[in-house]
């Protein structure tokens, strides 16, 4: 008969006792904030549906990537809005385009920040998909070509890591393949490796005006009804070389955060994403929830689930909570 002998609250009586027992802990370490580079001067363009966020040119993007690091968040990944979009996306795999221009600058001034860079072609290309069309169809093998360049570039312009969110089969190989041969053999990979069809990437569409002009992502992104589905394609993500595995997006899909930690000894990341975000901010707007209470809880379920890193829009808020 456990009760009255096991009585649980016994070590929740105070905060030091908590604080002491506490399994899961949670640091600005643990965060990479995405941030939004755009072509222009001077530019910070606010994105409506995720307060907080902006869309931010060059000379301004190196100013708040010091904001970031300051408050001791290790890490960026940045995603890129090109002045002009094509057939083949072009801008995404240039020297001069504007993620190559945001890394080198960036690198310039905040050296110690670890750059990673989205390599994907859907901000790039006139109809939003993520990769070559034809015939309404998005071509696997055609796209992979273009993403080991873009990736290669990313490097060369000086980008930490890079990480491919696309969804094309066998792109984690190709673009390990391209970074090898252009002598970037020590620049790892973290691959959104289960990353899902998902409605929760709402807002991010407008925040790097991405949203396809038809059908949508179900033909290459995960349907998200499957669980073993998300093994597999971490297995191949892992076999092809990628160095850390994600799982996109995290609040609705901690099962598979972990199942991913249980089943591999690779770093697991989980992607707070925008609709994620943007419910947080809205419901905190309204006065119905607190906020900072809210997404304390959230980023450190999803360290309990499994996560070693977590890229969140709420880093720098939940970075200063930390600090105190
Ligand atoms: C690009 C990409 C997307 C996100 C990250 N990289 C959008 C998509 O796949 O449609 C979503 C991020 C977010 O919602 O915060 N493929």
């Amino acid at each position: 008969m456990p009760f009255p002998i096991h009585r649980p609250r016994r070590l929740r009586s105070n905060d030091v006792l908590r604080k002491m027992l506490r399994e899961t802990s949670l640091s600005p370490d643990d965060f990479i904030y995405p941030m939004f580079v755009t072509y222009g001067k001077g530019v910070k363009k606010k994105i409506s549906s995720m307060p907080g966020c902006s869309q931010f040119s060059v000379d301004l993007i190196v100013k708040e990537a010091q904001k970031v690091h300051k408050l001791g968040i290790p890490s960026i990944i940045l995603f890129g809005i090109p002045e002009h979009k094509d057939e083949r996306g072009s801008e995404a795999y240039s020297a001069k385009g504007i993620v190559q221009k945001a890394i080198r600058a960036i690198k310039d001034k905040v050296p110690g920040l670890i750059v990673i860079t989205d390599v994907c072609m859907c901000e790039y290309m006139s109809h939003g998909h993520c990769g070559i069309v034809k015939k309404g169809r998005v071509l696997n093998d055609q796209t992979l070509d273009l993403l080991a360049k873009e990736a290669l570039s990313h490097a060369k312009a000086g980008a930490d890591i890079v990480a491919p969110s696309d969804m094309m089969d066998g792109r984690v190989a190709a673009i390990r393949d391209a970074l090898d041969s252009g002598g970037f053999e020590d620049i790892p990979i973290i691959s959104y490796a289960a990353k899902y069809a998902s409605a929760f990437y709402g807002p991010f569409r407008e925040a790097a005006e991405s949203t396809p002009s038809f059908g949508d992502r179900r033909s290459y992104q995960m349907d998200p009804a499957n669980r073993r589905e998300a093994i597999k394609e971490v297995a191949l993500d892992i076999e092809e070389g990628a160095d850390i595995v994600m799982v996109k997006p995290a609040l609705s899909y901690m099962d598979i955060i972990t199942d991913v930690r249980d089943s591999f000894d690779v770093p697991v990341a989980a992607y707070n994403v925008s609709g994620e975000y943007s419910m947080v901010k809205a419901a905190a707007k309204l006065g119905w929830i607190d906020e900072m209470k809210v997404v304390m809880e959230i980023l450190t379920s999803l360290k309990r689930a499994g996560a070693d890193l977590i890229l969140t829009y709420h880093a720098m808020d939940a970075a200063k909570e930390l600090n105190g």
